[in-house]
């Protein structure tokens, strides 16, 4: 157990990282915004996996939040994520404040997404991916990693970075997780905080969604729709907003005809949290 050093500045965090990698060594970073859970802390077992100095950002970066967005509640509490931390061998955890990423209020230069940004999530939160790959941008170009390690359950986010580092052609690996989820199927999330018994309760409507999904599979993607439709017929807490299915090479939606690999994409609103979630199927 070691308590990581908490650096707030970027001029730190490079001086640090050039002190660890003077005599070699690989760096991995996780990007995130705190109120950590245990599907975060995979994300970090992997990158302790893969690389001899793992940096953890936190950062709830405002320029990923529309207007109407909880970027004031969003839980913060760098402390307790610091010890959560602690077991994992983490050398440093990048907090910057606001000022520090933004000195000028917002960024001038943005990074954009393509078509797929301004889908799905996208589509119910214009400018999110912008804000995302912004910062991812900033962090990479900050931490300069080896790798970069992102969780499956943000599968379009997982997609636009890999997007982001192919077509910026930014030195690192990107490396995914498996979305690690609460005993009943519910997906780990830290909006999950937002939920009261009832809802916590009702939540659990999107991976039994997602489940129903995959069994139905076998019988095209009509059935595959009306399956996951079902399970939120008798749900009146849950509001759905969008279930997609996508091919995970375009991710665009499959036609009728499509037979392989897909993700199914579900996004509702459970009282005040917006959740995601989404799994692979095939479809023959
Ligand atoms: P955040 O929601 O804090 O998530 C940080 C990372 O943890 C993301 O890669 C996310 O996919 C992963 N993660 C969250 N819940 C998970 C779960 N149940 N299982 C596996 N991985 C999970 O995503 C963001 O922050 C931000 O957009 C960020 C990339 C940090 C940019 O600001």
């Amino acid at each position: 157990m070691s308590r990581p050093v908490v650096v707030e500045t970027i001029a730190a965090l490079r001086a640090e990282l050039a002190a660890r990698t003077a005599a070699g060594g690989s760096v991995a970073l996780v990007p995130t915004m705190g109120a950590l859970h245990d599907g975060h802390l995979a994300l970090v077992e992997r990158a302790s996996e893969i690389a001899d100095t793992v940096v953890v950002s936190i950062f709830v970066n405002p320029l990923q939040f529309g207007p109407d967005e909880d970027l004031d509640t969003y839980p913060r509490d760098l402390e307790a994520d610091v010890t959560a931390l602690e077991p994992f061998g983490v050398a440093f955890v990048f907090a910057p404040s606001a000022a520090e990423m933004y000195p000028h209020g917002a960024a001038q230069v943005k990074v954009t997404g393509g078509e797929i940004a301004g889908l799905f999530e996208g589509r119910t939160r214009p400018g999110h991916f912008d804000g995302v790959l912004t910062v991812v941008s900033k962090l990479l170009n900050i931490a300069r990693p080896d790798a970069v390690v992102f969780g499956q359950k943000d599968a379009q986010q997982v997609f636009l970075v890999r997007q982001l580092v192919d077509d910026l052609n930014v030195p690192t690996k990107v490396e995914i997780v498996d979305t690690v989820r609460a005993d009943d199927g519910l997906a780990l999330s830290s909006r999950n905080r937002y939920l009261n018994g009832a809802e916590r309760r009702a939540a659990v409507a999107l991976s039994r969604a997602l489940e129903a999904s995959a069994s139905a599979a076998d019988r095209g993607i009509d059935a595959v729709l009306a399956a996951a439709q079902s399970v939120f017929m008798d749900e009146r807490l849950v509001k759905l907003d969008y279930l997609k299915v996508v091919n995970p090479k375009t991710f665009l939606p499959v036609d009728d005809g499509y037979r392989g690999q897909a993700r199914v994409l579900i996004a509702a609103q459970v009282g005040s949290a917006r959740l995601i979630d989404n799994d692979a199927i095939y479809l023959n």
